[in-house]
């Protein structure tokens, strides 16, 4: 049933509702605002064709002009199309008066929602879980070794462990000290992330086994209605800093977490992770039929454990064949990449150094590589950040000089 629901994305007829193209767009973010463009007041108007699936959506910038608007048309066509019933998106933009203006503007200091989470985590950066219907497909795998990749290329990478009880990132990536509470500017108490430099890049870890006293065993008491408590916490008691990505291992099983990360991250995207057989590909789906009710946009599918390739080319397909190919086309998104069964993927994971960079050139660091770069270029691309609209509203407005004294309210840091 669950997944009849995934399939049908288009249904004549069956026109989605305004509320959830709504709850989409609360994953579209303003980054030079630092805010969603539904609670800073930018959405102006949605009209949805009953008939033909058409949505269109109409956006307030404050400068029209503004550069960032390709990026954040762009974001708003990729959240709004995955919502089923949905045919063509169509953005556009108006100009604020100086009336709303302003209120952008106080809201941007000020964050609208009341439930809006109190973190670090910078407007700019890419969250992304990394999640599947059943155990053991991979995933705290795929995320060590794409957060590797990444940073590989330069870019800092957080890594949050989600899966309270049975963390398994510091392990594979080999972060195993841990971590320490400093307080902020604000005289709060945060952890620092454990750190560990990759090529010119960096990684930021955060592990329910990176806290003092929460050894593999005393985790398992987190199990349960706490889940979502530690994630919470793992999102606004850590001081995260700078990242280009943020990427999340998420615990087998999906409903509570997945819901939690909705309600307070929904800028979230979800990458699904299944083997190559029939069954995990039919329980994928419901992971991302959840994620979706969650409207979360599925940024596509990563098969793993596909088939191995032997030095003289036989192929070994153990798991199966074409079952990440069938789940993304199931689901009307890309297979973003195939990672070979590899036995460097275990030792590497048990060695603490990612197969993507400890073995280069074994099969699984070059699909890993490939998907790294489909990521980057294309599924997730890295956020632009060019300063436009605020700014040359306060500089227009002559505000901007008693903005940039007073530190702790200004929206730019
Ligand atoms: N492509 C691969 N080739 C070989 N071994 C792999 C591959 N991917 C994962 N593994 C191995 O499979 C096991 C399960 O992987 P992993 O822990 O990443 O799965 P998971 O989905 O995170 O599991 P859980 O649901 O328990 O969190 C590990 O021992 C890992 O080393
Ligand atoms: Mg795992």
């Amino acid at each position: 049933m669950h997944l009849h629901r995934v399939l049908d994305t288009t249904v004549p007829g069956n026109p989605v509702a305004e509320e959830a193209v709504r709850n989409v767009l609360l994953g579209v973010m303003d980054p030079e605002l630092g805010d969603n463009i539904v609670d800073l007041g930018m959405v102006q108007r949605i009209e949805i064709d009953p008939l033909g699936g058409d949505v269109d959506v109409t956006i307030s910038l404050t400068t029209s002009g503004c550069p960032l608007r390709a990026q954040i048309m762009k974001d708003i066509k990729r959240r709004v199309a995955g919502l089923p019933g949905v045919a063509e998106v169509r953005v556009h933009f108006g100009e604020m008066t100086t009336e709303q203006k302003k209120n952008v503007m106080a809201r941007a200091r000020f964050k609208a929602r009341d439930n809006a989470l109190d973190t670090d985590i910078p407007a700019t950066t890419r969250i992304v879980a990394i999640a599947s219907g059943k155990g053991g497909v991979g995933k705290s795998s795929v995320t060590a070794n794409l957060a590797a990749q990444l940073a590989q290329r330069g870019l800092t990478v957080g890594v949050l462990d989600a899966d309270i009880g049975g963390f398994s990132i510091p392990r594979m990536l080999g972060v195993e000290g841990r971590v320490q509470g400093e307080k902020d500017k604000t005289g709060r108490a945060r952890f620092a992330p454990l750190e560990k430099p990759i090529g010119s890049g960096l990684l930021k870890v955060m592990s329910m086994g990176s806290i003092e006293g929460t050894g593999e065993d005393q985790a398992i008491m987190w199990r349960g209605f706490m889940l979502n408590r530690a994630v919470q916490h793992f999102l606004e008691d850590v001081a995260w800093g700078d990242m280009d990505y943020l990427l999340i291992d998420m615990p087998p099983g999906t409903a509570d977490i997945q819901m939690g990360l909705a309600r307070m991250l929904p800028r979230t995207e979800v990458v699904i992770v299944t083997t190559p057989t029939l069954a995990a590909q039919q329980v994928a789906a419901r992971a991302a039929d959840m994620a979706r009710k969650g409207y979360l946009r599925v940024a596509g599918v990563v098969e793993n454990m596909s088939a191995s390739v032997a030095p003289d080319g036989t192929r070994y397909a153990v798991f199966g064949a074409g079952g990440g190919e069938r789940l993304a086309e199931q689901l009307g998104v890309p297979l973003l990449g195939s990672i070979p069964l590899d036995p460097a993927v275990a030792a590497g994971g048990d060695a603490g150094e990612p197969a993507a960079i400890a073995t280069p050139q074994s099969p699984a660091a070059q699909a890993f590589a490939a998907l790294a770069e489909c990521i980057v270029t294309e599924a997730i691309p890295l956020v632009e950040m060019v300063t436009c609209t605020a700014r040359q509203f306060f500089k227009a407005a002559g505000l901007l000089n008693p903005m940039h004294n007073d530190k702790t309210r200004s929206p730019f840091p």
